[in-house]
Formats: C-alpha cells, structure tokens, sequence
C-alpha cells in the first residue's frame, strides 16, 4: 500500500525520529556541499490553492538538491475539482509524478487524492494538520535542546488560538505528548474547542506517556517553558474578525519582552511564519538571540527532503550501470538507424 504524509501521527514513534535523523544528515551533506542525488530523476507535483513561501520553496529546492524535479501547480491552472474530479487527476497524476504535495483549504481535497493516488501525497497543510511544519519544528527543537533535555521531555508553550484554526498547534498538540514531552496551550477565553477536539491529544498523553494542558494566564504559562511558540493573530481572509481577535489577544498574548521574563533564561522563541510583526510577537522577540524563528524556516528544507526520501526513494526504479549501458545502446542504435 502506497505510504502518504497526511499525519504526522501515521508514523511511529521510531519513524518520527529516523525523520528528523535523516533531515538532519541531509542537511550536514548540503552544507559540506555533498548533498546525495537519492532521488535523481524522480518528479514532485506540487498543488498550491493557498499562497506558500516556505512551503513552495523547500519542496521544490529539495527535490532539486536530491536530483528530481518540482512542478508548481495551481488550481485554475489545472483541472483538478473543476473540469475533472480528484480521482481523475489521482490517478493522471500517478501515471505521469513519482509524488504529489498539496496544499488546499479542502481536507476532503487531500484525503480524496491520497485515496486514489497510487503514488505517496504529501499534506502541505490542510485546515486541520501540518504535518510538514510540525516534523520540522520538532527537527528544530532537537537542534536546540535545553540541556540535559531530550526531545521526549521538553515543554512547549504554544501562546494563540487553542481550536482549529491552528493547524500547526493542532499537530504539535498530538506528536509531543506521544513522544513524552509535554505541551501546554495557553489561550484567551472563547479560543478554546469543545473537548472532544482534543481526544487525540489526550489519548497521545496515554500512549506515549507526555502531558496536555490549556490554560488561560501567560506569565504563569511560560514559567517552565523551554519553547514559547506563537502563531498568527489573524489569518488573510479572515480579516471581518481581526479587530475583535485583536482585543482579544492584546496585549497578553504578545509575545513581548515582558513576558519572556517570566520564562526560563534557556527558554527560546518559535513561529511557524509568516509572523505579523508587532502583533502576536514583537521586533525585539523575533529577532533575539533565542528566537528559532530562521533556523526553523530553514529547517523546512532539510525536514521536507527527510520526507521525500522516506516516500519515495524506495519506490524508485534504480537500474544497475549494466541495465543501464544496454538501454543506452539499445536506444542509440535504434535512433541511427531510424532517424
Ligand atoms: N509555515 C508555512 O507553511 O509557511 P508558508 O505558508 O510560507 O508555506
């Protein structure tokens, strides 16, 4: 069966941490300039109907670095949910790629083509999960570990919105507390989901032995925190709520100096990005000798090859130099004496 990256929670425990092992090889070999072509020759469509910086640019520059090639696809300019249903192009786009990435405010849009693609898909974010973002922040986290800490008994403090409308929050609030760690929302009042929205966070505590809390006090949030992640105030699109998401969040659930001081002195500071600078975190946190922020969105690169290997080098055909001579001549011989 055709393995696909709609949830992090998909992988073992064991597959998590090859991941982020496997991200963090890539990138010492990228460094050293020695990046391995594991997927030479190898093809990534990627299906965009939301804007990406991040997203866009590391899958298509690690399909590059390993060798392959990325496509940028966007609705409207292909057919897919208009002119032709997701089956349809599942299962064109399984005869023609090696991989699909999507990126749609549709879940029902991903899932439809995981289910018919016969090649691995690769969830860019969805409305509920992102899963990409979420690998990578825990690669970043292991790069930056308090000391004495492993990955499986950190805290994260992630600061905003405790519903759905985090899908990174929603991720992270599922993987940490399997692995051991412990992750503690702390949202305004009103930005907190009916409790069965968290049963799988609840039911990671108990399988990987980790905590889940949601509190509403920020000072008292971050007191043992050893990551603070904050997150978008306000979404594009959604900017009808933006006065009253302001009111709401400021300024207690800023990201500022003041609050930092109530954090460990080893505490560091992360975001997913975009950030709206001044809002949810200011200049001086983005910018600190402890924020994460740019080490993370480079780790996007490493952890979104970590990925691609996974998926698809296997499925690749890799033919011996042998195989590979005969065709050669094979075809060769053939063009002279037809062309
Ligand atoms: N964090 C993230 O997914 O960034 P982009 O929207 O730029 O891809």
């Amino acid at each position: 069966m055709t393995k696909h990256f709609l949830d992090l929670m998909d992988f073992t425990n064991d597959e998590v941490y090859e991941l982020i092992e496997l991200g963090r090889m890539l990138k010492r070999a990228d460094k050293l300039g020695a990046c391995p072509h594991l997927l030479d020759g190898a093809s990534l469509g990627m299906i965009f109907d939301e804007p990406s910086t991040r997203t866009r640019i590391s899958f298509e520059v690690a399909m590059t670095k390993l060798g392959g090639h990325a496509l940028y696809l966007r609705p409207g300019e292909i057919h897919l949910g208009k002119s032709e249903t997701v089956k349809d192009t599942a299962l064109v786009m399984s005869r023609l790629l090696d991989a699909i990435e999507i990126r749609s405010c549709a879940d029902d849009e991903i899932a439809g083509l995981a289910e018919h693609a016969s090649i691995p898909v690769i969830n860019g974010m969805g409305t509920y999960l992102h899963p990409c973002q979420c690998l990578c922040d825990l690669m970043t986290m292991s790069e930056h570990l308090p000391t004495g800490k492993a990955l499986s008994d950190v805290t994260l403090v992630f600061v905003g919105d405790a519903t759905v409308y985090e899908n990174v929050g929603t991720a992270l609030s599922h993987i940490l507390p399997r692995l051991g760690a412990h992750f503690v929302y702390c949202a305004p009042e009103g930005y907190v989901a009916d409790e069965a929205f968290y049963a799988p966070a609840r039911r990671a505590c108990e399988e990987g032995g980790g905590t889940f809390e949601i509190v509403h006090d920020p000072k008292q949030a971050v007191r043992d925190a050893d990551y603070i992640y904050s997150s978008v105030m306000w979404y594009d699109g959604f900017d009808a709520d933006r006065e009253k998401r302001m009111r709401d969040f400021l300024p207690d659930y800023q990201i500022n100096e003041d609050l930092i001081a109530c954090a460990p002195a080893h505490a560091e500071f992360m975001h997913y990005l975009p950030a709206q600078r001044g809002f949810e975190m200011t200049d001086a946190v983005m910018d600190h000798e402890r924020s994460l922020l740019w080490d993370g969105a480079e780790n996007r690169l490493y952890g979104e090859m970590a990925i691609l290997v996974k998926l698809m080098r296997g499925r690749l055909p890799h033919a011996s130099a042998e195989v590979k001579a005969q065709q050669k001549a094979l075809i060769e011989t053939w063009i002279a004496e037809n062309l």
